[in-house]
């Protein structure tokens, strides 16, 4: 499958490859602001290709080459992770960093156990390890039924807004938040709806985090009400070869709303790393 891939603007064709995995119900949009701080930063560009893509069916619905999935299908975190180990194959790349945000990392766990090999390096960000609980895997089944039935994303984009940014970015950053809005309602529905089943049948990594040795970056927003710094702490401890950062002020999507602090944390890893 070829996915559509934002390359970031500028970046040296034979760098290092990072492929950012976006979260739920989002589109490659969540990363341009920290893409845009990127680019500020000395040596980025130079060292590092960086390209985010839209999970299958997902981002704008009237794009061109979005791909139409059928009523009730479902988009696993496995046949994710198999787009992204393709789209690494496209740009030649054997090995590659991911970085994932929230249901991003649970592809990132799942490129983790199917291609070891071909991850120089993993950064979860704003996410957890765990499965859904019954009860949280049927509001899966329920959310992915209605947006099929409303056509559309929107009760998604209000309903969630108070979970997602910090009292400071709600308060502080009103653009930021009509920017999520604008990503969510304009997200392909069907997408959507396929990765909510997705999830709901998705893997449990925790008791696995201390076999993941590969060099990991374990980041997120000091309030982040979803996944806690004392949840991300915990993933970082329990993995051998990992590092946590708390992004000060930021809620769980830290990339929109400190994207300067998330970049210069992604670039310090990299170099650690790469
Ligand atoms: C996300 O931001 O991707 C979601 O919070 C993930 C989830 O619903 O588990």
């Amino acid at each position: 499958m070829t996915l559509p891939v934002y390359r970031l603007h500028g970046c040296k064709e034979n760098g290092s490859l990072v492929i950012f995995g976006h979260g739920f119900p989002f589109s490659h949009v969540m990363w341009d602001r920290m893409f845009k701080s990127m680019e500020s930063i000395p040596s980025f560009l130079d060292r590092y290709t960086m390209v985010a893509p839209d999970f299958r069916s997902m981002g704008i619905v009237d794009r061109q080459d979005s791909v139409d999935s059928p009523v009730c299908s479902v988009t696993t975190m496995a046949d994710l992770a198999d787009d992204m180990a393709e789209l690494a194959d496209q740009f030649h790349a054997r090995q590659f960093f991911y970085c994932g945000l929230s249901m991003g990392s649970y592809v990132g766990w799942e490129i983790w156990n199917r291609y070891p090999d071909r991850l120089k390096g993993l950064i979860i960000a704003d996410s957890n390890a765990g499965a859904d609980s019954p009860e949280a895997a049927a509001n899966r089944i329920k959310t992915a039924l209605r947006v099929e039935q409303e056509l559309s994303c929107r009760f998604l984009a209000d309903a969630m807004a108070g979970k997602l940014f910090s009292p400071e970015t709600l308060a502080l950053n009103e653009n930021v938040v009509q920017e999520y809005k604008a990503m969510v309602v304009s997200n392909n529905y069907q997408g959507v709806a396929a990765v909510a089943r997705g999830m709901a049948q998705r893997s449990n990594f925790t008791d696995r985090l201390p076999e993941i040795d590969v060099p990991a970056l374990v980041i997120g927003g000091q309030r982040d009400i979803l996944s806690p710094p004392s949840s991300m702490e915990s993933i970082s401890q329990s993995m051998p070869n990992a590092r946590h950062v708390v992004i000060p002020y930021a809620g769980h999507l830290s990339p929109m709303e400190s994207p300067t602090a998330f970049a210069v944390a992604v670039k310090s890893f990299l170099d650690s790393v790469a």
